[in-house]
């Protein structure tokens, strides 16, 4: 017999959680907006978290911690050699990734600096899916050069292909022939955060395993959106509609010789990361590394409290209620930005939404940094922060296999986990349409400042005048 109040559970954007806590916002006026833009530079990036009314510049670190996570936290054992939360996160970490060893880092930056040098070396190509840009800078940190394999169904914003985030397996089979001896690893992001967030399927991981085999090169997963991922391989891959998500997740990393994470997305807490692998050698090579970077192999960085608040985070990250309701929140923000006039990228991916800024601001070129102006606007017209900026993707030709460079203009509206409400959603989606409406009068953006390491991180802007 069908339960009405469980096919509406599932239908509705209902949250399978309820508020224990809240805290305040508040939108500055009109007048304060445009003061506090100004001082910002013209950046979302230095805009004060307190001048903000809905923050969607990222879902890393931001979510909210569960009743049982705080309750967690005081049993944080904060011993300094083989504490017993240690035990707590490194067994929740094996039984989720099926990993035997599991070192803990601060952040996934950290686990990813300790891979890269382990692995990358001076004139070494890196492949991936999609790097994320922390991954790319410390390729190139070493001296390598990383390479995003995604295929051109990606800018094919109105095309509804359910695995967007997959490597092109034609361009992974040529980059393979030509350059298999420089290729250190291979990077699959899951989910494909800079590919509009995009999900990748197991039949695609299991084609790039079966690729890497026979060049011999090692295949690690950079987990940070893993229960995201596996939950779209559970509802738009064949086969897989009945398996748990444990399970799915299990057979994700099965592909893999390893992975890391940042634990701030798909763990939903505020700090922390690592790395998993079998392998006893290199796990103690990443240990040696660890003691001289982050901390004892046991902490890495973090406190025992930290390591807790993952070992729970990691369980609830997997719970399909959560994972369902995440995807039917950021698909709604997708849904009512679409219906408000952007050109976003379908299928809606996990953590948020994917824009072309180019179609929002048709009359501004490159040059003009409409990407500045879109962030700029959202902050403006509704004390909305996003994140925008020009990327640039080097990608292989599948008839040549020679490297070129290609830039893309993406705005990312990305959703913090069990934070926004349905109502947050439609008061940013209803932003996004007086933007759309107001887009034209908007002159563009020159550069003041752009260092040239991860230099959207202290870029300064202006506007041009009419
Ligand atoms: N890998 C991916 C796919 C990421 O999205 C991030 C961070 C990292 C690695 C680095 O992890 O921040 O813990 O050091 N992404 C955040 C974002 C910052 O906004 O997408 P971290």
């Amino acid at each position: 017999m069908s339960d009405f109040a469980q096919d509406l559970f599932a239908r509705t954007v209902a949250e399978p959680y309820r508020t224990k806590v809240v805290e305040r916002l508040a939108l500055p006026a009109r007048s304060d907006r445009e003061r506090i833009l100004a001082a910002a530079f013209y950046s979302p990036i230095h805009l004060e978290a307190n001048d903000v009314y809905i923050d969607l510049i990222t879902d890393s670190g931001t979510g909210a911690m569960s009743d049982q996570q705080w309750s967690a936290l005081m049993r944080g054992d904060e011993a300094y050699f083989n504490s017993k939360s240690f035990f707590a996160f490194e067994k929740s970490v094996r039984d989720i990734t099926g990993f035997s060893r599991v070192i803990p880092t601060h952040q996934g930056r950290a686990a990813e600096k300790i891979i890269m040098e382990l692995l990358v070396d001076r004139g070494d190509i890196v492949l991936s899916n999609t790097h994320f840009d922390t991954t790319k800078a410390h390729v190139e940190n070493r001296g390598g050069k990383p390479v995003d394999l995604v295929g051109d169904w990606l800018w094919r914003f109105d095309e509804p292909s359910p695995f967007k985030g997959n490597v092109d397996l034609d361009r992974l089979e040529v980059a393979l022939e030509r350059y298999g001896d420089r290729v250190p690893m291979i990077i699959m992001t899951v989910l494909n955060n800079f590919a509009c967030s995009s999900p990748v399927s197991m039949a695609n991981l299991r084609d790039v395993r079966r690729l890497a085999d026979k060049h011999d090169i090692p295949v690690f997963l950079d987990a940070s959106r893993f229960a995201e991922n596996a939950y779209f391989i559970k509802t738009r891959e064949g086969g897989y509609g009945d398996k748990s998500i444990a399970d799915i997740v299990k057979e994700m990393m099965s592909y893999a010789s390893g992975c890391w994470m940042s634990a701030k997305k798909d763990a939903i807490v505020n700090i922390g990361g690592f790395i998993a692998t079998n392998d006893e050698r290199f796990a103690r090579l990443c240990q040696e590394k660890l003691v001289l970077y982050e901390g004892f192999y046991t902490y890495g960085g973090l406190a025992g409290r930290d390591l807790e608040a993952i070992a729970v985070g990691l369980r609830e990250g997997i719970d399909e209620d959560y994972l369902a309701h995440r995807v039917r929140l950021v698909a709604t923000l997708g849904e009512l930005m679409e219906q408000a006039g952007a050109r976003v990228s379908k299928p809606i991916g996990g953590s948020g939404v994917f824009v072309d800024v180019e179609a929002m601001y048709p009359h501004l070129a490159a040059d003009k940094l409409p990407s500045v102006a879109l962030c700029a606007d959202m902050y403006l017209e509704g004390g909305v922060r996003i994140a925008a900026a020009p990327f640039l993707m080097h990608r292989v030709s599948k008839e040549s296999g020679d490297v070129f460079d290609q830039v893309f203009q993406l705005a990312r509206f990305a959703v913090p986990r069990r934070v926004y409400s349905k109502s947050h959603i439609e008061f940013v989606a209803a932003v996004v349409g007086k933007v759309k409406e107001t887009a034209r009068e908007n002159r563009g953006y020159r550069i003041v400042e752009m260092p040239e390491i991860l230099g959207h991180f202290f870029a300064k802007f202006a506007p041009l005048e009419a």
